[in-house]
């Protein structure tokens, strides 16, 4: 089977230089506009702890200005589950969250966080939130996935984009095929994998081939690059690649 792949672009990093001056320019709404111009498929935005890049404001104005899904990143507390509940968005994707890190550095603790996801997970499904959890392309992790009934999942591939980065080729092949052959079995147990985290031009393709993925969601990379060539230019380029990929 090859599912036809979606691209979600994260615009965090817009709101990260907005922030930088305390202004309102460079605004992720009007990034939002031009992904929807651009083909893009959905906005992911990480609504996180301590309003580093998107903040509140951000996701009315991000659902106003677009038709696009949104994908609001969470981590799992009754603050941001009370927020999703508020807004709505299309998917909700429940992410590890620790406020000193850099960025989300691993897949949820699906399997030992089950108590703690359990009424989150079944909260936002019964509000008609698609509930995704960030996890490891680890056959433990999807299992506890598979029972706490979630009908998606996104595979890290931070492990993957860092092995292309020290050049280490054989564990970059070892995490293609780890999650390619979760890919397979999410979809054998009937949830639709996603994959995103450290996606770059370079780095896209083998990961783009996998049929069974659904969806990536790109954000950090296409936001540096559209510094250089715009956002709009950006888009468009890794859209080709992926679908060069699949073709
Ligand atoms: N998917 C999830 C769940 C994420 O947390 C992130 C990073 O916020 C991404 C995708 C995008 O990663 P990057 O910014 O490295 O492309």
């Amino acid at each position: 089977m090859s599912a036809p792949l979606r691209l979600g672009v994260n615009i965090d990093h817009v709101a990260t230089i907005r922030n930088a001056r305390g202004g309102d320019h460079p605004d992720p709404v009007r990034a939002a506009e031009i992904v929807a111009a651009v083909g893009g498929d959905g906005i992911t935005a990480h609504l996180r702890e301590d309003r580093r890049h998107i903040r509140d404001a951000d996701l009315e104005r991000i659902q106003a200005a677009t038709d696009l899904p949104l994908n609001l990143e969470m981590a799992a507390t009754e603050e941001m589950l009370a927020i999703a509940l508020a807004h709505r968005p299309h998917a909700a994707c429940i992410v590890p969250e620790k406020r000193e890190e850099r960025t989300t550095e691993g897949g949820l603790d699906a399997a030992g966080l089950h108590n703690t996801l359990a009424p989150i997970v079944w909260k936002l499904r019964d509000n008609g939130i698609r509930v995704s959890l960030f996890i490891e392309a680890h056959e433990r992790q999807l299992e506890a996935a598979g029972q706490l009934g979630v009908p998606v999942v996104e595979f890290h591939t931070g492990e993957y984009a860092h092995a292309g980065l020290d050049g280490d080729g054989k564990r970059e092949q070892r995490e293609i095929e780890r999650i390619a052959a979760m890919s397979k079995l999410a979809r054998e147990m009937g949830i639709e994998p996603h994959a995103g985290h450290g996606l770059t031009y370079e780095n896209v393709t083998p990961i783009a081939a996998i049929p069974e993925l659904a969806e990536l969601n790109i954000g950090h990379y296409l936001v540096g690059e559209a510094v250089f060539v715009g956002l709009e230019a950006a888009v468009r380029r890794m859209r080709e690649l992926m679908d060069e990929a699949r073709a």
